[in-house]
């Protein structure tokens, strides 16, 4: 039997009265990567917020529905969302260092978690920069500022931060969409570098991205999943004519 380290059932979002996603099913197998594709505004930043309950911080938002992540209710009311979100990490689409140093953004989380020892600190920070493929950019500058590297540097140390705490599942809504093509393909190759040490779920634009990194395609529209499948199968031969016209760019 296949391990599905996330499921979902029957997820209904709502902004307000608006109802914006209309009951999605949808599970990911351990250390997958899947894609969520679909056009503006049909609900993949929405359901993706839903799974680290990010949407807890606006007050109209009502989450329905089954998130179970490792057997565990994440809805729970005794769930600890501090420790939820660095099981379940999540990079955005604008590189968002903190405006302290490098060491200090990617520290930050084990910081939070209650973590002094400056040995474990160190090791801590020099693997998560090694994962995201950003260390030897930056080893010799660790205390300067991560507001003076560039985009697609600033989005690998926003995931080496995500990767600090040691999460199993990493959320990254269109983490390329705000570089320039060199250092989206950066940061492209990090993730592929990523792949079978955690889940991994993104929303993308792009057919091409999804079709080269992604294991697994979720097309989205109108708050629907329409279909989900192997990204081979979604791209060369989708069951719906949604789909087929989505990814031949006939709308989106
Ligand atoms: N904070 C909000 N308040 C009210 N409605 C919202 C809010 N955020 C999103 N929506 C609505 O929910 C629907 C889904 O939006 P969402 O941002 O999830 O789409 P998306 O698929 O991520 O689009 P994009 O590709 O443009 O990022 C849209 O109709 C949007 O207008
Ligand atoms: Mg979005």
């Amino acid at each position: 039997m296949t391990e599905k380290i996330l499921v979902t059932e029957n997820v209904h979002l709502y902004y307000g009265k608006k109802e914006a996603l209309h009951g999605i099913d949808l599970s990911f197998k351990k250390n997958d990567i899947t894609a969520l594709i679909g056009p503006s505004g049909s609900g993949k930043s929405t359901y993706l917020r839903a799974l680290n309950r990010m949407h807890d911080l606006a007050d109209n938002v009502t989450v329905n529905g089954t998130f179970m992540f490792n057997g565990q209710d994440i809805y729970a009311p005794n769930t600890d969302t501090v420790s939820l979100r660095q099981k379940i990490g999540m990079v955005f689409q604008q590189p968002n260092p903190f405006p302290f140093s490098i060491y200090d953004n990617v520290a930050f989380g084990l910081r939070t978690a209650g973590h002094k020892d400056k040995g474990f600190l160190d090791e801590t920070v020099e693997k998560s920069l090694k994962q995201a493929a950003i260390w030897d950019e930056v080893k010799d500058t660790l205390h300067k500022s991560a507001l003076s590297l560039s985009g697609g540097q600033q989005q690998r140390v926003s995931i080496a931060r995500a990767l600090a705490t040691g999460p199993d599942i990493m959320l990254l809504d269109e983490p390329t969409a705000a570089l320039d093509p060199m250092s989206a393909s950066k940061v492209e190759d990090t993730m592929m570098q990523l792949r079978n040490q955690l889940t991994m779920i993104i929303v993308t634009h792009s057919m091409a991205q999804a079709s080269r990194i992604s294991d697994k395609t979720a097309f989205f529209m109108d708050g629907n999943l329409i279909e989900f499948d192997n990204t081979k199968k979604v791209f060369l031969d989708p069951t719906r004519q949604e789909t087929q016209d989505y990814i031949s760019g006939r709308f989106g």
